[in-house]
């Protein structure tokens, strides 16, 4: 009996905290909400990389990792699963939010999708090289690939900054 009521009170504890979390994101104005989001793709694409500096540095001469470079790889594979949903929420109604994100991303989001894509093909093409031969020449004919999808997708939907 005393276990059950102790489940009970964790239970109880738990919905709590999820209808907190609930109702905080319901208190939200638009403009936070956006504001939040904008927040969330920020972290995504600086996590991104993160992942993807490494794998420069060797390009340009650090010490090559074949362990580090298929890692950090497969790691900006499954990220970038996030960046259609990230680039779903149009944030342009509010212009106090610090964005470098086109409004053009909203009316395109198949061509969004087919950029985070060949992000993910070409992020794995390069993991999968590394991974059959660990050589770096033959890895770093992968890589362009792999760095030219950040761009191909910045060229096209982000303020022209860089
Ligand atoms: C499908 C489109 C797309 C792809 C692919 C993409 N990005 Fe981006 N990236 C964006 C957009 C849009 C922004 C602007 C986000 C904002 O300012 O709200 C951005 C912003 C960034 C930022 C700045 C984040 C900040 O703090 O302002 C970094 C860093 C970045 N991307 C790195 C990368 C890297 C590295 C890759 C490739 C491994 C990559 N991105 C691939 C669309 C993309």
């Amino acid at each position: 009996m005393k276990k059950v009521l102790v489940l009970i009170s964790a239970l109880s504890v738990a919905i709590s905290g999820v209808l907190f979390v609930a109702s905080a994101q319901g208190d939200m104005t638009p403009e936070q909400r956006a504001a939040a989001a904008v927040d969330q793709r920020k972290s995504l694409f600086k996590t991104i990389r993160y992942n993807l500096g490494p794998i420069a540095g060797m390009a340009q001469g650090a010490p090559w990792d074949a362990e580090v470079a298929e890692r950090n790889a497969r790691r900006i594979a499954v990220m970038a699963t996030m960046i259609p949903e990230m680039l779903a929420v149009d944030t342009s109604d509010f212009d106090n939010i610090e964005t470098t994100a086109l409004d053009s991303i909203w009316d395109n989001q198949d061509d969004i999708a087919a950029k985070a894509q060949a992000l993910i093909d070409n992020a794995n093409a390069f993991a999968d090289v590394v991974a059959e031969t660990g050589d770096f020449a033959q890895s770093m004919a992968r890589f362009r690939a792999l760095g030219g999808s950040c761009g191909n997708c910045h060229d096209t939907y982000r303020v022209d900054n860089d």
